[in-house]
């Protein structure tokens, strides 16, 4: 059977900084409250007029120079995320064009926070199963869109950015492992946006009452978040044969550092051992896996044969794993 592996990463982040003291002038908060609770210092945003696909495509290239994957080989394109540019055309339509993606089918995927390890599954399968030679999965969001930068308990957590990796086949040691994939949608109220799909479609009212920004139980997620991260880390260790000291990096969405924390010490994997971003980026939502992934690798800290854990939650609720040998 084909081995499907990460070939090559990318990521691209706005350049604009919103500290946690721009926001102290925002809304009623302060700095030491947002990083003794999140661990979070900054975050990006995008500037007005740019859209998700703006930093998804960036993420793309990079990751095709990376892996040494011409544009005109990619045989597919998953665009993970929740801050389309548009209902439709998808984002990851508008990326195709963009960077001449001439042979590849192109759609986006809805999983949250969790988007980035339901793509890298499906791309993954894709390969495995002898349907796709080269697929190009990424994750971009820019939540900032989203977010009521008058509720200080949402609007300190979120940034902008985007990442991606070029799957395609490798020898048979190395590649995708293991992956977990999990969902309950009896927690959709837990994170949710109300307004602006199908149920309630945008109007005066649901503007005016704020209906199409996040709404999060915050103590919900975070009891969800910590044993979601345990039981999905635990189950892709147990299918892959693996123990916790095998891996080289513990790559966890950014959420919070609390919630990091919490999973990482119940396995014993020391500090050195985690990637963290969420100091300089904040939740990047779909993408914040995948932006860690690409700076560990691109610093040099991760490379060819190290083991990488990827594993994240969110809004779904949706959560899953992946242990990957690069
Ligand atoms: N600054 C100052 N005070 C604040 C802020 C803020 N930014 N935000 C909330 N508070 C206040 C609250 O109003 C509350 O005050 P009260 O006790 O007077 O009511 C107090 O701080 C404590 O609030 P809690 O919500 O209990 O604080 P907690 O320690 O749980 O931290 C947090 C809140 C950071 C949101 C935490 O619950 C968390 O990280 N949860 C998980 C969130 C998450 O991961 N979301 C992303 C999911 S992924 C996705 O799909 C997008």
């Amino acid at each position: 059977r084909t081995r499907a592996g990460i070939l090559g990463t990318g990521s691209g982040l706005p350049k604009r900084v919103l500290s946690n003291f721009d926001l102290e002038k925002m809304v009623e908060t302060s700095d030491e409250w947002i990083v003794t609770r999140t661990g979070i210092r900054e975050r990006r945003i995008a500037e007005a007029g740019e859209a998700t696909s703006d930093y998804v495509a960036i993420a793309c290239e990079q990751a095709m120079t990376a892996a040494n994957v011409a544009a005109g080989d990619i045989d597919m394109l998953i665009c993970a995320t929740v801050t389309p540019d548009h209902a439709f055309p998808s984002t990851a339509n508008v990326v195709q064009e963009r960077l001449g993606l001439t042979k590849a089918s192109s759609f986006d995927l809805s999983a949250a926070c969790s988007g980035f390890l339901y793509g890298l599954s499906l791309g993954t399968a894709m390969i495995e199963a002898g349907r796709a030679k080269y697929v190009l999965v990424a994750a971009g969001d820019l939540l900032s869109r989203i977010v009521d930068y008058t509720d200080r308990s949402t609007c300190v957590l979120f940034g902008d950015g985007a990442g991606a990796v070029v799957l395609g086949p490798i020898e048979s040691d190395r590649g995708v492992l293991s992956v977990a994939l999990h969902s309950d949608g009896r927690g959709k109220d837990v994170l949710y946006v109300a307004a602006g799909g199908s149920r309630k479609p945008a109007s005066a009212e649901t503007v005016a009452n704020g209906e199409h920004f996040i709404r999060m139980s915050g103590r919900d997620t975070f009891k969800f978040a910590v044993q979601a991260m345990v039981s999905a880390t635990e189950e892709v260790l147990e299918s892959s044969g693996l123990q916790p000291e095998d891996v080289a990096l513990y790559v966890p969405h950014q959420a919070n550092l609390r919630i990091i924390d919490a999973a990482r010490r119940r396995f014993h994997i020391p500090d050195e051992r985690v990637a963290l971003t969420l100091d300089k980026y904040g939740n990047t939502s779909a993408s914040s896996i995948v932006i860690a992934l690409d700076e560990y690798v691109r610093a040099g800290r991760v490379g060819p044969g190290d083991v990488v854990l990827l594993v994240g939650f969110g809004a779904g609720l949706t959560w899953g794993a992946a242990a990957v040998r690069l």
